[in-house]
């Protein structure tokens, strides 16, 4: 059985790792995180911490770790599909059933006489040349594993197809398989129609781009599918594409149209859009209705085309015709929803791609409005590393007229322009509102604080916006530690790299986030051991406004002030605030290199419990140093 990733996500979304582990482990709230003796290895005091925030156990002293899944794979030495029964009937999210999924792919095929040679080539292809395609097409295609998998999963009812007499034995029929061989048969009506031909080359498409798209033509006649395929007329009818009218004729969907197939993520088709020939024609395009295996809203044109050529830099636009003239102008990664306006989902997909995406928009008053209610879906999955840029259109361009006005290198540069969100949000909060005048600036900070209110809870992204629109507008002094000119304080200027993290965080309390992990690695003698052990205690109770947090970050530290007053006279941590997505960023990078430095140091001093605990530390070099090979930060 193959667990679709968004059901795993929900599942775990539903399933509280603290809970879950508080009914197998004793655990004590300590600070931000439960605490408890770990199952895994024999202990007396706990160094079994589990993260409500980050849905996470990790062991100190055996370096165990993973999320819910994983603790129950391991404490019970179950199977994945195993736990995921369990956890499934705990949510109450079901899990896909194989019968389910094949039945619903399935239709009933009539028998009919012998059909004329002419229509043969219509036959079904069966799921075989498909997979042999797939095969022929691996060397491209970076999911062809996971798609032959999926080819096995489906089975293949149709595998011995070709052998058998056709008018004898009617079969069931396959939904993938027919809306295949549907784009194949809208491909071979192009050459047929000089008019279609006409307006792809109007438009500018080359051959080879109308190749890579499968671009198509639906003819005018009003039942030519059901003429091409007269034993699918029940899954033509599932799949919407032929409709019936009031007098009970059907007839199709989509007619005299040129055709965009539509593909899902594993490179399936799985439904049509169809544009007119000309503008005065309405609707300019009909798409194929949501069908069993076609569902609009978690589908975006062009992923599977842009992650088949290992698109780095993933672009939402509007339309099918951006999509396809970006990529014949060489913009691999651009994706469009199917008519409909884009959702969380279509934004998780794209998330998944990178961490960085960008949406462009229309310059015009629709524009805006679709970027603000873009922004308020987009909010909440901005977990701290995630990145949002928006691409604002000049008036009465989309990108297919842009990239073709200006070639592909000054779309380029407009591209790399866009700003980051936070600039965005300052512009469009700004506009509308004198911030010269300290009413507009507080009206500002006030929708600003809606807009914050969207963000995750957990994760300093929300705290560094406010910072960030304080500064710019001119709000808050520039924070400033107390000057003692107490000449004792006054000795070495050089600080260290676990002191520069002290100073971060004084300055930038939320970060902590990023440098929480380091807490189990450094040495307990270190200052910043005895200053990350505080923010442990007390981060859940920091104040939201950022200047507070800096004060009540130093009470609590009080004990060290004399230290923390020469770190921060020397430290010069004004980098940090150029923009909250960078600041982020570095806080991040940093934490991971210090991690690394630590564990190295570890290894090297040769002091392990076990072998056990030396394999454990190699594995963690080894995870960090692939993370630390993400950053930017040199050593
Ligand atoms: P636009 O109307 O912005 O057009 O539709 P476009 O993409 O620039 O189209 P061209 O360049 O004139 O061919 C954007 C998208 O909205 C959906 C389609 O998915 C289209 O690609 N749409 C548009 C419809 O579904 N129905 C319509 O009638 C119009
Ligand atoms: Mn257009």
């Amino acid at each position: 059985m193959a667990i679709p990733q968004h059901t795993i996500d929900q599942i775990l979304d539903r399933t509280d790792i603290v809970d879950l582990i508080g009914q197998r482990v004793k655990l004590k709230k300590t600070g931000r995180t439960y605490s408890g003796c770990c199952p895994f290895h024999q202990e007396k005091s706990p160094s079994f911490h589990v993260y409500r925030d980050k849905q996470y156990f990790h062991c100190f002293g055996c370096q165990a770790n993973g999320n819910a899944i994983r603790f129950l794979m391991d404490i019970d030495g179950r199977n994945f599909i195993d736990v995921m029964k369990d956890l499934s009937s705990r949510t109450g999210i079901e899990l896909p059933k194989d019968n389910n999924d094949s039945n619903r792919i399935k239709y009933k095929r009539e028998a009919v006489k012998p059909a004329p040679t002419a229509q043969l080539k219509e036959q079904p292809k069966s799921t075989t040349d498909q997979a042999q395609n797939a095969a022929l097409d691996a060397h491209f295609d970076p999911f062809a594993e996971f798609q032959a998998q999926e080819n096995d999963y489906y089975g293949d009812p149709f595998a011995s197809f070709e052998q058998m007499p056709m008018e004898e034995t009617p079969q069931d029929g396959n939904l993938f398989d027919l809306l295949e061989n549907i784009a194949q048969y809208y491909q071979r009506q192009l050459p047929q129609s000089a008019s279609a031909q006409q307006y792809f080359k109007q438009r500018g498409l080359s051959a080879e781009t109308i190749d890579y798209w499968r671009l198509g033509y639906a003819p005018e006649d009003w039942q030519h599918l059901e003429k091409a395929f007269p034993q699918d007329i029940e899954g033509l009818k599932l799949l919407g594409l032929i409709r019936t009218s009031d007098n009970g004729r059907d007839f199709d969907l989509l007619r005299d149209r040129v055709i965009f197939p539509i593909r899902d993520a594993k490179g399936r088709v799985v439904g049509f859009g169809g544009r007119a020939l000309n503008d005065e024609i309405k609707p300019k395009y009909i798409n194929s209705p949501d069908s069993e295996v076609f569902h609009k809203n978690q589908l975006l044109y062009g992923l599977y085309e842009g992650r088949k050529q290992k698109a780095q830099d993933w672009l939402m636009v509007e339309g099918y015709m951006d999509v396809i003239a970006l990529q014949q102008y060489g913009i691999s990664g651009a994706v469009a929803t199917l008519g409909t306006a884009s959702n969380t989902e279509h934004l998780n997909i794209l998330f998944k791609q990178n961490n960085r995406i960008t949406i462009a928009f229309d310059g015009d008053a629709a524009g805006q409005k679709a970027a603000r209610r873009t922004l308020e879906i987009a909010l909440p999955l901005l977990n701290d590393g995630r990145e949002l840029k928006f691409f604002v259109l000049p008036n009465d361009h989309d990108p297919d007229s842009l990239i073709r006005r200006e070639g592909i290198e000054n779309f380029h540069r407009l591209l790399q322009q866009a700003p980051l969100l936070s600039d965005f949000v300052f512009a469009h909060l700004t506009q509308n509102h004198d911030v010269t005048k300290p009413e507009g600036k507080s009206q500002v900070m006030g929708e600003l604080r809606q807009l914050t209110e969207l963000l995750p809870k957990q994760g300093s992204y929300r705290y560094l916006l406010q910072q960030f629109f304080r500064e710019k507008l001119g709000f808050s002094r520039k924070w400033q530690p107390q000057v003692n000119n107490d000449a004792s304080l006054s000795f070495s200027t050089k600080i260290d790299a676990e002191e520069y993290v002290i100073a971060i965080l004084m300055n930038h309390p939320y970060l902590y986030i990023h440098f929480e992990p380091l807490r189990a690695l450094i040495a307990q003698d270190q200052l910043l051991f005895k200053i990350l052990n505080i923010f442990n205690i007390i981060f859940d109770d920091l104040p939201d406004d950022t200047e507070l947090s800096q004060y009540y970050v130093l009470g609590a530290c009080a004990a060290y002030h004399h230290d923390l007053q020469n770190i921060l006279l020397h430290a010069n941590v004004s980098d940090y605030t150029s923009s909250p997505e960078q600041a982020d960023k570095l806080a991040e990078d940093f934490s991971i290199k210090l991690q690394y430095q630590c564990l190295q140091q570890k290894l090297k001093s040769k002091k392990f419990a076990s072998i056990a605990e030396m394999r454990n530390l190699k594995q963690k070099i080894y995870e960090i140093d692939k993370k630390r090979s993400l950053t930017l930060l040199e050593d």
